[in-house]
């Protein structure tokens, strides 16, 4: 039998439209974001953009983390390219420690702390006990890479959209 996904002009299944989630119970709706740390945050946004044609779509220092941040736009996702400002920031410490490479993975959440309560529930551990600001306005958790078979995980809830002016 074919095992290859439905026409998606079919009617009905959950996951069948673009864009709607195949598991509506999955409490999470998207890889927000793959985090790479770099040592040289202009030399990796222009190997991505020369490789690739990725282009920068929003900079930002995140200040109480201690990095600068590079968001580049694939489809509804972001690549992420991530630099220490100062010595004793965590991804100075994982330069330090494990060198440039992938730092983590930031998935898409309706509900920051609805989120942390069920990874709490689960046996995980959060770094984050209860949700912070992070950057793009967003309200984001860390999750322990201990608890979370080896990968640090940020939870990420975007802001409300802006309605009208
Ligand atoms: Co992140």
């Amino acid at each position: 039998m074919a095992t290859y996904r439905k026409n998606p002009h079919s009617e009905g299944e959950p996951g069948d439209e673009p864009g709607e989630p195949a598991n509506p119970d999955c409490l999470l709706t998207e890889i927000d974001h793959v985090a790479i740390a770099v040592e040289d945050l202009g030399a990796a946004i222009d190997f991505y953009r020369e490789a690739f044609g990725a282009i920068v779509e929003h900079r930002e220092v995140v200040h109480p983390d201690g990095v600068e941040e590079a968001l580049l736009r694939v489809a509804d996702s972001y690549i992420q390219l991530l630099t220490p400002t100062r010595d004793d920031s965590p991804v100075a410490r994982y330069l330090e420690r494990k060198g440039e490479g992938l730092h983590h993975v930031g998935y898409r959440v309706e509900d920051c702390a609805a989120a942390i309560d069920a990874y709490r529930a689960a046996g995980g551990r959060p770094i984050d006990e209860v949700p912070r600001p992070g950057s793009r306005n967003t309200t984001v958790a860390f999750l322990h890479p201990k608890t979370s078979f080896g990968t640090l995980i940020e939870l990420v809830e975007e802001a409300a959209p802006d309605v009208g002016h």
